[in-house]
């Protein structure tokens, strides 16, 4: 396994893509209203993407994927493919954007409540997103993956959630997934050693019951075996000499 080491001039070209990003989640925030579908949700993201940024839907036609971009409802773990679908009350959507600008990739999702959604829901999303956190504060040279993946894992499961291990965060850049593979587990001091320049995401999927997935016959839909609600967040982090920065961060966030 080899870590790549961004360059000035690479990490300048990660910090427009991740800002593109993190810009088509702000943009189609306001669009995930009941009655909408993922199909239309797709279409406005592509349009946006292609025409407004100029950039690339780095989903469409990978491995064959068919779409621009990943939309996960309620027991969909990650990969749910946009359709004639359409949202209702009380769902909850991840909505996972990946952007190619001038060769380089930023990666970031994030969940949507639909309208009025049940406690539960909620705190499976706040839980989740603070487990992402938590595991982004760990960043810095001189900590571990495994660092990483104890702040995330430590923090879900005193929360009684499961983890999904079958899905990781990923180093990032020319490439949309390259070494490492970023457990969402894991044990303190443990695995490869951050240094600065590194890129990856880190990006935990939730589960309200137990963490075991299947994959649908599309090929891509991740959905729990048991059917409960699972949660993700996802952000691209570069390791600076200080400690981190997000590279997908909104306006909301700062
Ligand atoms: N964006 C996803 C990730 O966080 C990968 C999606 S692959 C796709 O790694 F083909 F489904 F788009
Ligand atoms: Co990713
Ligand atoms: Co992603």
């Amino acid at each position: 396994m080899s870590i790549s080491i961004k360059n000035p001039s690479e990490i300048t070209k990660m910090r427009i893509a991740g800002k593109l990003a993190a810009e088509v989640l702000e943009m189609i925030a306001p669009h995930v209203i009941p009655g909408i579908s993922t199909d239309e949700l797709d279409q406005i993201c592509h349009d946006y993407i292609v025409n407004q940024q100029q950039a690339i839907p780095a989903p469409l036609n990978y491995r064959g994927f068919p779409k621009s971009i990943c939309t996960s409802i309620n027991q969909t773990i990650c990969h749910g493919i946009p359709s004639a679908k359409k949202l209702k009350k009380g769902d909850i959507i991840n909505i996972d954007i990946t952007v190619i600008k001038e060769g380089y990739h930023g990666d970031t999702s994030q969940m949507f409540a639909v309208g009025a959604i049940a406690q539960h829901a909620q705190r499976l999303m706040d839980i989740t997103r603070e487990s992402l956190f938590l595991g982004i504060e760990q960043v810095k040279p001189g900590a571990t993956f495994g660092d990483i993946g104890h702040a995330i894992q430590k923090h879900a499961e005193s929360n009684r959630y499961s983890i999904v291990r079958e899905f990781c965060g990923h180093g990032i850049g020319k490439n949309f997934h390259e070494d490492p593979h970023v457990m969402h587990f894991g044990k303190q001091g443990e695995g490869e050693v951050l240094e600065a320049g590194m890129i990856f995401t880190i990006e935990p999927m939730l589960n309200i019951g137990k963490r075991y997935m299947k994959v649908l016959k599309d090929g891509w839909t991740a959905v729990t075996k048991d059917r409960s609600l699972s949660a993700q967040w996802e952000h691209t982090i570069l390791v600076t000499p200080e400690g981190y920065e997000i590279l997908t961060l909104r306006q909301e966030e700062i």
